[in-house]
């Protein structure tokens, strides 16, 4: 029962647990000072008259209706009436309801919620019992540290995964990319990089995928690497609102860790999917479209979300942040894409023609990017990396003429070693989710590029 007199099962099971905490909010403000009455209602939004006063952009409101309470988001604010679009989309929606400013959403993590799957308003999802709250209550529309006070990022990892750590090397505190078209081959990478063992903790959000890869995903993929993870869910089914949520909940969570000292890596499966979210959300509170039927909040909240990831102040830990980008129709130059490339410090490449050749992860090596890799190299390292990148550039821009049969060899000794050298090295960068991560990269090419006959000099161990 709750508080306000309504049984518990007046609501559905989903939506009890956000009845319970909207209601906790009422049970604390028994009055409407800060509250107003619902004017109109549409699809994906309703109206508010006697709160544009009191609420700001983006805190949450509590809604009473017949049925029971329920929170959502302010969208809009106008002189007289506020928007709200409600968390659960099909809540019944009363003209004069009563709605009840909350705030700044926030969630308490706790140690204890690793190994756990929660969902964006921090419930557990997992059937594994209730989650213990922590003492910390963070608001989940945080902001960055100030750029001056954060620590500077110069220490290379090693992922596990060779075709990154030899061509574009990652540094805790980075935030990376991978961009495709749909089917490509993200999720499986994404999985495989959360198994490096760099890390105290990994926080994965998962929004708006399909519900049977969410136990895919932490099942399969994290293994014992679980106990060190919390995963925040919002299925594809969800409401837009709950996966606008998902990334921000999650990156609160790497917040709380990163504050206590910890190295934490940040996945979010798939950024696009947090973008359309914002889409749905500002079309249904009426903003314009300005890119693709992309409103322009969605260009000031991606770069929100991602610039909250990278290094602490000084004395805190890291949140390194590896994110999905679905590129529409393989187009790499979509909106989504575009803007996020500039925001982050590097992008993978995965082509739709490596997968088809087999080649997984179909990551392209002259196409990535890592900003960092510098500091991740040796200058050895760095030296050895310029010259394959020639050779296979040498060896993608003659096939053409090789099949053909315009190549003999002899004529050119820069394409005789490519034609040799890369089709080992292209080996030696196939990895599959089942096999061990690499443990080096470069000894392992130096070692297939012997046995396959051919020199070369095998840089120095970092
Ligand atoms: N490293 C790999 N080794 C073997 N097969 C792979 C690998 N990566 C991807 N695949 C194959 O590609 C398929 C699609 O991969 P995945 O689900 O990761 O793509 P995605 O880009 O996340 O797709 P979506 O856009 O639908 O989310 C997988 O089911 C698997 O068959
Ligand atoms: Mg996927």
């Amino acid at each position: 029962m709750f508080e306000d007199g309504m049984p518990e099962g007046a609501v559905s099971p989903k939506l009890s647990y956000m009845a319970a905490l909207a209601g906790q909010y009422l049970m604390a403000e028994n009055t409407v000072a800060d509250g107003g009455h619902v004017r109109t209602i549409a699809a994906g939004h309703y109206t508010v008259a006697g709160l544009s006063r009191h609420v700001r952009l983006g805190e949450f409101v509590a809604h009473r209706s017949a049925t029971g309470i329920h929170l959502g988001e302010v969208v809009r604010v106008e002189p007289e009436l506020t928007y709200v679009c409600p968390i659960e989309p099909g809540e019944p929606i009363g003209i004069h309801d009563i709605v009840i400013r909350k705030g700044a959403f926030r969630i308490s993590p706790s140690d204890s919620w690793c190994g756990r799957t929660i969902n964006s308003l921090g419930e557990p999802i997992d059937g594994l019992g209730p989650l213990t709250a922590g003492t910390d209550s963070r608001s989940i529309s945080n902001t960055a540290p100030p750029s001056m006070t954060r620590k500077r990022v110069d220490t290379g990892f090693k992922t596990g995964v060779r075709a990154i750590d030899i061509f574009s090397p990652l540094c805790l505190g980075q935030r990376l990319g991978i961009f495709a078209g749909s089917g490509v081959g993200k999720s499986t990478l994404l999985s495989m990089l959360a198994r490096a063992n760099a890390f105290d903790k990994v926080v994965i959000a998962l929004v708006g995928e399909r519900g049977r890869e969410v136990r895919e995903f932490i099942e399969d993929t994290l293994g014992s690497h679980m106990q060190k993870s919390i995963a925040v869910v919002a299925t594809s089914d969800e409401s837009p609102m709950l996966r606008k949520m998902a990334p921000l909940s999650a990156i609160t969570i790497a917040e709380y860790f990163r504050d206590r000292g910890d190295n934490v890596l940040l996945i979010v499966d798939s950024v696009t999917r947090f973008a359309h979210a914002i889409r749905e959300v500002a079309t249904a509170s009426g903003e314009p479209p300005i890119a693709r039927g992309y409103p322009a909040s969605v260009f000031t909240e991606l770069p929100r979300l991602l610039e909250r990831a990278g290094p602490g102040p000084e004395g805190t830990g890291t949140i390194t942040a590896i994110i999905s980008i679905l590129v529409d129709g393989d187009n790499h130059n979509d909106p989504i894409a575009d803007s996020t490339r500039g925001i982050l410090d590097g992008h993978i490449v995965l082509q739709r023609s490596l997968a088809e050749e087999g080649r997984y992860p179909p990551i392209d090596p002259l196409a990535s990017v890592s900003r960092l890799a510098r500091k991740a190299w040796t200058p050895d390292q760095e030296k050895l990396v310029s010259r394959l990148k020639a050779l296979v550039h040498r060896y993608e821009e003659t096939r053409d003429l090789r099949l053909i049969g315009g190549y003999r060899q002899g004529s050119d000794a820069d394409l005789d070693m490519a034609v040799r050298q890369v089709p080992i090295i292209y080996e030696i960068l196939k990895q599959t989710p089942g096999e061990r991560p690499s443990a080096d990269a470069f000894t392992d090419l130096a070692t297939a590029l012997k046995n396959g006959s051919v020199a070369t000099a095998q840089p120095r161990a970092k």
